[in-house]
């Protein structure tokens, strides 16, 4: 199963891991050059096997902000900065509240990004992720249900079939953990199809709907239009704003620990 392999990542990143290398408060690209100098090259034969046998794996990785060089079939691509290592601390309830919720407003995302160093723009870029992953019923509900946001937006009703079919999927109660794809149209290829379906209105969270229907300004609807109208674009833009936000909160050198198992601090 893919988790069993990304346990096994850990081991070899911490059988990898060194001591010596004091650093200076930043990533670097090379930090396993010495090391462990195939890191990469395992790490990537990985969670390409992960992937194929589970496709939902490059949804979760990406959810994990997974920071080592990964390439998503297709998908765009980046230098990864390394050395980032692990907090001494770990906290469930504190995890969750820097998530913004799936039915957040577009207030509430840019405020949630801004505190973490990210600007609007990389929050339209980040939601494309959104091109590939599922949700679940508990998650799109409210949007699903709750038309009157949504008509007061959109007074011609044009996209009740997608409703319909979310419908279908998740009642009004029950099911919670019914799954959607997150873009409809090619589930699980990693393209620009997630801007393609807000400009439709076809987002499956109303935190994703919002960046359309919310935007008075029409900044971030002339960023959805531009990824929507070239992929390449939205790749460029995509990699930078995953770049930056591996560089948010980062622990190097003594600082932190590399830990023996990812989901508890070392004891
Ligand atoms: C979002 O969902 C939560 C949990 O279901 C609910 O308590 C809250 O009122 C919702 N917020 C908005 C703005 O609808």
């Amino acid at each position: 199963m893919g988790l069993m392999r990304l346990f096994t990542f850990a081991l070899i990143l911490v059988l990898c891991d060194t001591e010596t290398l004091s650093g200076d408060g930043t990533l670097v690209l090379d930090y396993y050059k010495e090391t462990c100098p195939l890191v990469e090259e395992i790490v990537r034969l990985n969670v390409e096997i992960a992937v194929v046998k589970e496709p939902r794996m490059a949804a979760s990785l990406l959810r994990l902000h997974f920071h080592d060089c990964f390439v998503l079939r297709g998908g765009p691509g980046w230098d990864v900065l390394l050395g980032r290592r692990d907090s001494l601390k770990a906290s469930l309830s504190g995890a969750n509240h820097f998530i913004p919720a799936p039915n957040s407003s577009l207030e509430t995302l840019i405020s949630s990004f801004k505190q973490q160093g990210l600007d609007v723009g990389d929050l339209v870029a980040l939601s494309g992720s959104h091109t590939v992953g599922m949700a679940r019923c508990i998650s799109f509900r409210q949007r699903v249900y709750d038309v009157s946001a949504e008509e007061h937006y959109d007074p011609y009703k044009r996209y009740t079939t997608f409703r319909r079919i979310l419908r279908s999927i998740c009642p009004k109660s029950g099911r919670d953990n019914e799954l959607a794809p997150l873009d409809f149209t090619t589930p699980s290829r990693f393209d620009n199809h997630y801007y393609t379906n807000l400009l439709q209105g076809n987002g499956l969270l109303g935190s994703d709907n919002v960046l359309v229907t919310e935007d008075h300004e029409g900044v971030i609807i002339e960023q959805v239009w531009a990824y929507a109208s070239n992929q390449k674009h939205f790749f460029e833009a995509f990699a930078k704003s995953m770049v930056k936000m591996g560089n948010i909160n980062v622990l190097t050198g003594n600082e932190g620990e590399i830990r023996r198992k990812c989901r508890f601090v070392n004891s």
